[in-house]
């Protein structure tokens, strides 16, 4: 995928210099592997910002993007931003912002990346999803904390229960965060 012979400003070397032909005979078998049946008829995916769902639901997995103790946070549109971008294929060359050198896609800070802001989308994200059974996927070195986070959850749920992965591992990251799991539940479950 990366053919031109240039100095790169990024790592992950070992991942792009192999042929995607490789990665994808890797890979194919384990995605296809996670494919199953639910026996319903209807199913929906939805592409839309959180705020626009409409409908009732048992339970909701919340998977934000998310803030390190550094502040920094992973802002999809600029580091992923190719699959955003084939994903809307027809509108791809619209969106993408020439000033920037990897040509990411255009489009404001996202409260995800905001410590600022954060805590305030998590409020109404749980606000919004009350009814539901919530559950959060979040890493214990991230900001909010899982304490804070926690705090916020149970502001809308009555019982918040905690699951800690100490030897999940991320691909790029060299520290030692655990995942972690906040589920909101109701007093009768
Ligand atoms: C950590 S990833 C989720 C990964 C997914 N759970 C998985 O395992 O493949 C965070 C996702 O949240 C999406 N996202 C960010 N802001 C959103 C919003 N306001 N509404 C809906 N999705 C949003 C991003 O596009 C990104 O795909």
């Amino acid at each position: 995928m990366r053919t031109s012979d240039v100095k790169r400003s990024f790592g992950n070397k070992v991942t792009w210099d192999t042929p995607f032909e490789e990665h994808f005979l890797n890979f194919v078998n384990e995605v296809n592997g996670c494919v199953f049946s639910n026996g319903k008829d209807k199913n929906k995916a939805l592409n839309l910002d959180f705020f626009d769902i409409k409908g009732k639901f048992d339970l909701v997995y919340i998977d934000t993007p998310y803030i390190s103790q550094e502040s920094v946070g992973v802002d999809y549109l600029e580091f992923y931003h190719f699959l955003e971008g084939i994903v809307n294929y027809p509108k791809w060359k619209d969106m993408i912002d020439y000033r920037s050198k990897h040509r990411r896609i255009k489009h404001n800070k996202p409260v995800w990346c905001d410590k600022n802001k954060i805590h305030t989308a998590f409020n109404k994200l749980f606000k919004k999803f009350q009814n539901a059974v919530i559950v959060v996927s979040y890493r214990s070195d991230g900001i909010p904390s899982i304490e804070n986070l926690t705090g916020i959850l149970e502001k809308y749920k009555p019982i918040v229960r905690e699951a800690r992965y100490e030897s999940y591992k991320y691909v790029l990251s060299n520290n030692n965060s655990e995942e972690c799991l906040l589920v909101g539940l109701d007093e009768n479950g």
